[in-house]
């Protein structure tokens, strides 16, 4: 089915199941620990051999040498690798260059190890110990021996400022005459914000158990995109794609790190096909902060003006960031080109080679850091205009992409409604505009806020989707759930279209068996993957509809199917034999007619110490605007991680490089910190919903990432209006606040 028409009418509006509060349905597998994450596969493969790396202990340079004859010889150990002995790989560069329409271009996922003696990033695998037990090969692994040539590595974004170039894969753009409109605007800010690298840090570390039979390939791993988990893999190896099979039925959390594919599938897919043998490999916590990729850092200045009504007439958002050479960086200014109004605009991002660990994907690339600095800035004007923030806003709102202009209209901008209905809920009428004026005990206690925007994404989706003999359905496709809830809105999808009760859905996800499907990455997950069912379950309905001899308009609903006055059971429909129909979503150019995003605004009550300048959170209540909400607890619970994830983005979060060596030394969750519970107060989460007809037929768009979009900056507003501090280093630490402090009685 394509979607290249707006929505009409369809199944999915009656939202008798979909829409509707619904815990979800592989919960009780979860909470019981009977859903198996990738590491707890026994029964394929008991006998299965385990992998350790070990990992570069410095970020540029060379392997001068390696000895691993005491790890060899070590007990329990089955197999060392290294650059001398590893097979064969290949990575980006031994494809040709895709062209324009390659959906999946070979060599896109490639993650080749072990092939040479040169050292790019700290973490990088130098050698990979297998043992028939898990401490015996961390035991071996610890006994290898490395020499390296220490080379120049390039590790501050900040030092290399100023040789960096314009980065191609920034969506920059200039329009009107910004320079002018800046020098001769009565009100205006110039301002710089800095963001450093974040790790994504979710709870199931990357890991792989690898089995081969045959020429055939297995791979149970911890992947967000099934086919990106077999192409990169097969692609790396030298090997056909369709003799790879992922299966990523359980995730714990991906926030983009696992987009891509790492030492633990290629290590352990490369030992088992040498040893004969299953091979399973969990990346260390220590591991992945340096070997896997992270959100890389950003400086961001910001020119802002308008006239005193508060009319931007300047936007100007410029970004430095920077990753390893022919990386994507931070692109933090992309999102400012639909945020708001403004005649003349200057959009731009460059970019500086880098030799940290690789950057990567981490909860809405681009947005997140970029919200960070523009909402800062915005509150900056604010403060020079004498307006409130909230207002501001609503005057610089626009229903169309300011960018290109009236002719690409916005599907569905439902900010204003997010302010306004975020400010009542919330009680913003009580702040106090003036800084350090709120008092409660030692506290200072400040309100802050902020607006956020996330590009609305879709993707093909497929889905296969039978009636069984029973009356029942089963619902597969090759989607993943990393804890998000795809599982249940995918049987409530369903459920909804083939009018029968969630109970009587059944439902597969994550294995590349399954129709190709979406995946879980940036926000385009439930949408899109819902909208493949949705096509199957059309196809069902007409097959089912044929069978039970019905023309015309059918209703599916409590268990039946009618039309024209005749009603059947779909139990009778089943009893002849089961029915599948298998569809994939794609999809025509509206993403490209209409602008598509969905909206947050985000208010925060902050206390600040007076005397230690300790920050705590007190309360937060955010407000998103997301088309059709499928599953308000679901969604709720992605808001809630959005949420908290801005709160450390704000407060805590920064991977502290070590220049001397390139790497991240605060790399395990004890030292990058991250919010627990303690730090986190009650969080409030408003839907402003409404039916969004150019995004799919389900009528939604992302949630994942918009969770996290403008957060950050609703703290640190909060934080600037409790004492009059800002910091414009992030993230705000009492240390950079305490010699600013206001002196009080
Ligand atoms: Mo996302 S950062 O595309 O998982």
């Amino acid at each position: 089915m394509k979607f290249d028409q707006p929505a009409g009418a369809n199944p999915i509006d009656r939202g008798t199941v979909i829409g509707k509060p619904q815990v979800r349905v592989d919960g009780p597998l979860k909470v019981s620990g009977l859903a198996p994450y990738a590491y707890e596969y026994h029964d394929p493969a008991p006998n299965a051999a385990y992998g350790v790396m070990v990992t570069a202990g410095i970020g540029k340079g060379r392997i001068d040498t390696i000895d691993t004859v005491d790890a060899e010889r070590a007990p329990g150990v089955l197999l060392v690798l290294t650059h001398k002995n590893a097979p064969k790989m290949y990575g980006k560069a031994d494809f040709p260059k895709p062209g324009p329409t390659d959906k999946d271009p070979k060599g896109a996922h490639a993650a080749p190890q072990l092939q040479g003696a040169e050292i790019k990033q700290f973490g990088q695998a130098v050698a990979f110990v297998v043992a028939e037990t898990f401490e015996q090969a961390t035991a071996a692994a610890a006994m290898a021996r490395v020499g390296y040539s220490n080379g120049k590595g390039r590790f501050s974004l900040a030092a290399g400022k100023a040789s960096a170039q314009p980065d191609p894969k920034g969506k920059d753009a200039h329009v009107g005459d910004f320079a002018t409109a800046f020098a001769t605007a009565p009100i205006k800010v110039d301002t710089t914000y800095s963001t450093p690298n974040h790790a994504q840090s979710m709870m199931e570390p990357h890991a792989t158990l690898a089995i081969w039979s045959g020429d055939q390939l297995t791979l149970y791993t911890a992947h967000q995109v099934i086919h990106w988990s077999t192409q990169g893999t097969a692609d790396t190896l030298g090997i056909p794609r369709e003799k790879v099979r992922s299966i990523s039925a359980y995730v714990g959390g991906g926030f983009g790190s696992k987009l891509e594919i790492y030492g633990d599938s290629i290590l352990s897919a490369a030992a088992a096909r040498q040893l004969g043998r299953p091979v399973k490999c969990a990346i260390t916590r220590p591991q992945t902060y340096n070997h896997t990729t992270h959100r890389p850092p950003t400086i961001q200045q910001l020119r802002l003006a308008a006239g005193r009504d508060g009319r931007l007439t300047a936007v100007g958002h410029l970004t430095w960031t920077g990753d390893q050479e022919g990386e994507r960086g931070e692109l933090a200014s992309d999102q400012s080109r639909l945020m708001y109004a403004g005649a003349n605009r200057l959009i731009e991002t460059r970019f500086t080679p880098l030799d940290l660990p690789k950057g990567g994907s981490m909860r809405a690339p681009g947005e997140a850091a970029g919200l960070l600095a523009l909402e800062c800035a915005m509150d900056e004007l604010a403060v020079e205009l004498g307006m409130d923030p909230v207002e501001l806003r609503i005057v610089n709102d626009v229903q169309y992409d300011p960018t290109v202009g009236p002719s690409r209209p916005f599907s569905d901008r439902k900010m204003v409604e997010c302010l306004r209905q975020g400010a009542e809920a919330f009680g913003w009428s009580r702040r106090h505009p003036t800084p350090a004026t709120l008092r409660d005990g030692r506290w200072l206690v400040g309100y802050g806020m902020s607006a956020g925007i996330r590009n609305n994404i879709v993707m093909p989706s497929g889905t296969r989707v039978t009636l069984r003999r029973d009356g029942t359905v089963l619902v597969e496709t090759a989607m993943t759930d990393i804890g998000t809830g795809s599982y249940t809105i995918n049987a409530q999808t369903a459920a909804e279209m083939l009018g029968l009760p969630l109970d009587k859905v059944t439902i597969r996800l994550g294995d590349s068996l399954l129709p190709k499907a979406a995946g879980s990455g940036g926000s385009w997950g439930a949408n899109s993957s819902t909208a493949g069912t949705y096509a199957a379950c059309m196809m069902l309905r007409a097959a089912i509809a044929e069978r039970a001899g019905l023309s015309g308009d059918t209703l599916f609903a409590d268990g039946h199917v009618s039309a024209g006055g005749k009603s059947v059971a779909l139990r009778h429909v089943a009893a002849a034999g089961p029915l599948t129909a298998e569809d994939t979503m794609s999809y025509g150019d509206l993403t490209k007619q209409f602008a598509q995003a969905s909206f947050a605004a985000h208010f925060c009550e902050i206390g600040v110490d007076r005397v230690t300048a300790e920050i705590r959170v007190r309360r937060m209540t955010s407000a998103y605007s997301a088309g059709r909400i499928l599953n308000p607890i679901t969604a709720r619970s992605q808001c809630l991680g959005g949420m908290t994830m801005g709160i450390g983005a704000a407060l805590m979060e920064e991977l502290v490089v070590d220049e001397r060596f390139g790497y991240f030394a605060n790399h395990d969750l004890a030292e990058y910190q991250v919010p627990v519970h303690a730090d986190i107060p009650a969080l409030e989460v408003l839907f402003v919903e409404s039916l969004d007809d150019k995004s799919s037929p389900m009528k939604a768009r992302g949630i994942g990432e918009v969770g996290i979009c403008g957060v950050g900056a609703a703290v640190a507003n909060a934080v600037y209006n409790a004492c009059g501090v800002r910091v414009r280093d992030f993230p705000v630490q009492l240390d950079k606040l305490l010699d600013h402090m206001p002196v009080m009685a």
